[in-house]
């Protein structure tokens, strides 16, 4: 078969993580005989400066054109705050994200054995292991409510966000959820703020009442959003599949992957309907970029998701996740994960990091 990638390399380390994705891909590609062409589309701060916009036109059409789309990384001090929206590239992602339909964003937080020592928790909770997937809603809520500054006549200024969720969009997020949870541990954590706030009444409802009907077989528990920020830490080994809405699920996201210690390894997919996007957990770097010694797993990994669930190549996943324990258990690391115990001539940049895993494969 053949398959069409979208690539936005991006800005910061995109670039320099997205190269070593695409030698990941091509040793696949040769491997299990098929082959991958890609269609390089601009986006986020790279985009602002060529072009003048973050989100050129056409971008979604080019990507809907595709198989898939991998994403390195966006964003960077550049193009900040103080910039019109146009031009910011998160204005770029969140109009991807809606454009494609990409309701549900996957983000695994997975602490391997190898990498016990990176984990920040206690060491008799770390030892538990943490395998967890986040699944959050990703194209409604705060983030694309409406929004608006005034003035008022005796407060000053007043600035307001509006957080919305209908039934339908409740609902499709939470049966993503209830599947994943079967091809895993059969149980789903859904997350709300329920005690306060109406869309949180309606999330619960609609959860239990497609979890009744459909999937009264997977283990369902609710959990204020405040609460699972404390057992995330406390009990991380509990959890298995997190089902929350946007804003909760940005913040606990960032928690879970803080608390694997290695966020420079951690994947993550977004779906909807049509075509899905995959994408790193970690930003742009842009600290540390240009210098060659980005980890690019967490964007091979992307890759093993891609490949997962776009185009069902189950075994050939498994093989990168296989070639990633195999250079990890062998002792290479990047900057990022490297401990005091790392010998000097076990620490791998970018490229010689995407090349082990090229040679585990
Ligand atoms: C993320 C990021 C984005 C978000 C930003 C960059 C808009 O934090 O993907 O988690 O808030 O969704
Ligand atoms: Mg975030």
């Amino acid at each position: 078969m053949n398959y069409k990638i979208a690539l936005i390399r991006g800005d910061g380390i995109g670039p320099e993580v997205v190269g070593e994705a695409v030698k990941v891909l091509e040793a696949v590609g040769q491997k299990f005989g098929h082959s991958f062409t890609y269609e390089e589309v601009l986006l986020g701060g790279c985009a602002t400066d060529a072009v003048g916009k973050s989100y050129p036109d056409g971008t979604a059409e080019k990507c809907r054109a595709c198989d898939a789309v991998l994403l390195g990384a966006v964003g960077g001090p550049k193009w900040g705050s103080d910039k019109p929206a146009e031009q910011r590239p998160e204005t770029a992602l969140l109009a991807i994200r809606k454009d494609l339909g990409l309701y549900a964003n996957l983000r695994p937080a997975v602490l391997r054995p190898a990498m016990a020592d990176a984990c920040p928790l206690k060491k008799e909770t770390a030892e538990k292991g943490i395998d967890l997937m986040m699944v959050r809603e990703l194209t409604g809520g705060i983030y694309f409510g409406k929004r608006d500054r005034y003035q008022t006549e005796d407060r000053g200024e007043e600035a307001t966000d509006l957080m919305a969720y209908s039934e339908q969009e409740i609902e499709r997020i939470g049966r993503r959820a209830f599947e994943l949870a079967r091809l895993r541990r059969n149980k789903v954590s859904s997350v709300d703020k329920a005690n306060v706030l109406e869309t949180s009444r309606l999330w619960r409802e609609i959860v239990h009442r497609v979890h009744d009907a459909d999937y009264a077989d997977v283990e369902l528990e609710d959990l204020l959003v405040d609460n699972t920020a404390m057992q995330l830490i406390n009990r991380p080994a509990d959890f298995d599949v997190v089902v929350t809405e946007n804003m909760f699920g940005d913040i606990l996201s960032d928690e879970a992957a803080q608390i694997t210690g290695s966020l420079g390894m951690l994947a993550s997919a977004s779906l909807g309907d049509g075509v899905a996007l995959y994408e790193p957990s970690h930003g742009s770097a842009p600290d540390i970029a240009g210098r060659g010694i980005a980890n690019p797993l967490a964007q091979i990994l992307s890759v093993e998701m891609m490949l997962r669930y776009s185009f069902g190549m189950g075994e050939a996943a498994d093989d990168i996740r296989r070639a990633v324990t195999e250079v990890l258990d062998a002792g290479w690391r990047t900057g990022d994960i490297k401990d005091a115990e790392t010998p000097a001539d076990k620490v791998a940049g970018t490229a010689k990091m995407g090349d082990l895993v090229v040679e585990h494969l």
